[in-house]
């Protein structure tokens, strides 16, 4: 792991957000993607060197929706930068951490991405990310 890459915030209403954190982070979002895969609209803001992910559903099946409705808006994850995801996902298999994702997917802003299972992450859902 070599960094965060970004941090993940599940939102309700994705315009709200986006002026809610445009004022908080006094910085308009510089992107904003769907990925289909998730059924996810993602709105990406720089604040310095750091990324935050606002994440809307796209419909009621999204796993964002599900999130929302068991745990409300707010934190939804933690994103590490990686070299080499596909050995830091079997390095993590090893260490006996549960993947999501066992292969990397496409994710949003151009990155590879797996997911580990929060179970076996003390709660805290983790994506890994490398650059494609
Ligand atoms: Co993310």
């Amino acid at each position: 792991m070599k960094k965060i890459e970004h941090i993940g915030i599940a939102v309700k209403d994705l315009e709200a957000a986006e002026g809610l954190y445009s004022k908080l982070l006094n910085t308009k979002p510089y992107k904003r993607e769907t990925v289909e895969s998730e059924r996810v609209t993602t709105s990406f803001f720089a604040s310095g060197p750091n990324k935050i992910e606002l994440l809307h559903a796209t419909s009621s099946d999204s796993p964002i929706a599900k999130f929302i409705e068991k745990r409300g808006e707010g934190i939804h994850h933690i994103a590490f930068a990686v070299d080499d995801i596909e050995a830091e996902i079997s390095r993590l298999k090893d260490e006996g951490f549960t993947l999501i994702h066992e292969t990397p997917k496409d994710g949003a802003d151009g990155k590879r991405i797996a997911f580990l299972h929060p179970k076996s992450s003390g709660g805290v859902l983790v994506e890994l990310c490398a650059d494609t």
